[in-house]
């Protein structure tokens, strides 16, 4: 494999790295992009005829839950397949051995739960794929990975024939229609529908989160903003980085398979660190002085070697 293309020098990373105390990470679709997770935007972008975006709102769930829920168990299934990758682990490690790390995540596949991120050093910004929510008393169950969710979208969990894709995103193969009487309801309420536990377009994210969020940032200054795989064009994910160098000197290095289009966080000249290529190649290398190298066990038990103590 060719070395990963970078515009800045890592030892000077690695300099910044070892005399930060409060460092905070931004992250994106692309963090999960080699663990074999599709991004938004770009190719991965279009679910059957579909724009995935458009999936992603209330109004696409009034109109058809049936259609919304089948892409979402899509998602459910997909995300339970794969796994975390090497920038996962690195994250959970750093933030083991930085008291003063917090990760904030735009995704919601479970990845970095699942590489054993400490949860107080972890906020998920856009809610869960398995946290499920009822839409009429908002009763939250924060943890339910059944696939399917409900035997009316077993489609979405068939295992795809081997080196093929899913039948299921083929627009030519055609989806059953799933009615919402066949669609789980609240088992509170007993009335309302059940519905991915996620931040739709147009939705507000958790408030007590973004307070969270904003007085950590605001209790000191943060040495360094860690911007990983994202295009972000969200907010208000997109504006944490530029939030964090108001509170004094701090370095933002940005970790994107594309540094030179899209948007405010993926341009290298309004950063000070830019690194080009797969997170889960450069993210272990650029964290390394702290977290030493990963060494994966034949059960595929992950441990650290070398980092700092
Ligand atoms: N390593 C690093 N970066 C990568 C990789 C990779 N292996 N693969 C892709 N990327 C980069 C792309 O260049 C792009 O800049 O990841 C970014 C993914 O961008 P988006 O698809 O826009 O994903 P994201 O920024 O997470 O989107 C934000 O938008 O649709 C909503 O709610 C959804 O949380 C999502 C939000």
């Amino acid at each position: 494999m060719a070395p990963p293309k970078t515009y800045s020098s890592i030892s000077a990373f690695h300099s910044k790295l070892l005399g930060a105390k409060r460092i905070l990470a931004v992250c994106g679709a692309g963090l999960s992009a080699s663990s074999g997770l599709p991004t938004f935007r770009g190719k991965g972008g279009m679910w059957r005829n579909h724009e995935a975006m458009s999936l992603a709102t209330l109004d696409a769930f009034e109109r058809d839950p049936g259609l919304v829920w089948m892409f979402y168990g899509y998602r459910r299934h997909m995300a339970l397949t794969v796994k975390p990758n090497a920038a996962h682990y690195a994250l959970a490690e750093l933030a083991r051995k930085v008291p003063g790390f917090m990760c904030l995540t735009q995704n919601v596949d479970n990845l970095h739960i699942r590489a054993s991120h400490p949860p107080s050093q972890l906020k998920l910004l856009h809610g869960s794929l398995f946290s499920i929510k009822c839409t009429r008393c908002s009763f939250l169950q924060p943890s339910n990975a059944d696939d399917p969710f409900c035997p009316a979208l077993a489609p979405a969990s068939l295992p795809p024939p081997p080196n093929q894709p899913h039948p299921i995103l083929d627009p030519n193969t055609p989806l059953p229609s799933v009615p919402a009487q066949d669609l789980p309801h609240c088992p509170k309420c007993q009335i309302g529908l059940q519905r991915p536990g996620v931040v739709w377009f147009g939705e507000q994210l958790d408030h007590q989160m973004l307070e969270d969020i904003d007085k950590w940032i605001e209790a000191e200054k943060v040495d360094l903003v860690l911007v990983i795989g994202t295009s972000g064009v969200v907010w208000p994910a997109a504006g944490f980085s530029e939030q964090a160098r108001t509170k004094g000197e701090t370095s933002v290095v940005v970790v994107n398979m594309e540094l030179e289009e899209g948007g405010r966080n993926n341009r290298p000249e309004k950063e000070d660190f830019g690194f080009e290529g797969d997170a889960a190649v450069l993210l272990p290398r650029l964290l390394e002085p702290i977290i030493g190298r990963m060494v994966v066990e034949e059960e595929g038990e992950v441990r650290w070697v070398g980092g700092r103590s």
